[in-house]
């Protein structure tokens, strides 16, 4: 295989469905030199009832819960599994995150024991909430990183996860090079994709969080579509591996 194609799926890959099925045309006849790959904060289950009800193509691996678990053929990695579960306490994150009654828990579905997920009403004052919270898992010794995504979802994970650092320990395993590593999104719990050694598609109906941190740090490795949705993977596929 000599590309690897990462994406997100909400408001990315999917979205239009006349996008997402044209994407799937295109990667048809490529698709033996490409090894695709969807990173998505849903859960497994979700994600394969997504895939259903899209009829995406079979990914060759499934990045899930923003990078907590991957997945392959149905099967969890456990060397991931293994490495995120060295300095990473659980339990002891969540009961200090409820000390904070602005954050709602999402549904169980949605908790795995590599993430934990919270919803936040809009507010002025939610970025100081993260900060606090952040504050405290720091003083506390706390390994975690905290994800913001949609002005709404908060994901804590452990250090070594998110998207980003799931897709390098694959891009790595599979010798891919960056220049043939290309990674596409809309939001916030993208962002860690695009600060990989890699190439970036942010299409063009991209949350304003994914934008803000793109005029900030993208270089000239960081495409912004002129399209939306899938649209915008194509455009970047055509950009960046002339097809
Ligand atoms: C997806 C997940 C949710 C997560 C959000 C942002 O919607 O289902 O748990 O918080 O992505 O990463
Ligand atoms: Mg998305």
């Amino acid at each position: 295989m000599k590309f690897l194609l990462v994406t997100d799926l909400d408001n990315t890959l999917v979205g239009d469905d006349e996008a997402t099925q044209l994407f799937n045309q295109r990667l048809q006849p490529v698709r033996s030199q490409i090894c695709l790959i969807y990173a998505t904060g849903r859960s497994h289950a979700s994600t394969c009832q997504l895939i259903a009800q899209k009829q995406l193509l079979a990914p060759d691996y499934l990045i899930a819960g923003v990078g907590s678990e991957i997945y392959q053929d149905g099967t969890i990695d456990l060397d991931w599994a293994q490495y995120l579960s060295q300095d990473w306490d659980k339990m002891a994150i969540a009961s200090l995150a409820q000390q904070f009654s602005q954050l709602k828990p999402q549904s169980l579905k949605e908790q795995n024991p590599w993430k934990i997920s919270y919803c936040l009403e809009p507010a002025a004052e939610n970025i100081s909430t993260l900060q606090a919270l952040q504050q405290k898992l720091t003083a506390s010794g706390l390994a975690a990183q905290i994800i913001f995504s949609s002005n709404r979802d908060l994901d804590i994970l452990p250090q070594t996860s998110n998207k980003g650092n799931a897709l390098t320990y694959l891009q790595k395993r599979l010798q891919i090079p960056s220049e043939a590593t290309l990674v596409c999104g809309d939001s916030g719990n993208d962002i860690s994709m695009f600060q990989q050694n890699v190439r970036g598609v942010i299409v063009a109906n991209a949350l304003s969080e994914l934008l803000e941190w793109h005029r900030e740090y993208g270089t000239e490795n960081h495409y912004l579509a002129g399209s939306a949705c899938a649209w915008g993977i194509i455009e970047g596929m055509a950009y960046f591996w002339g097809f």
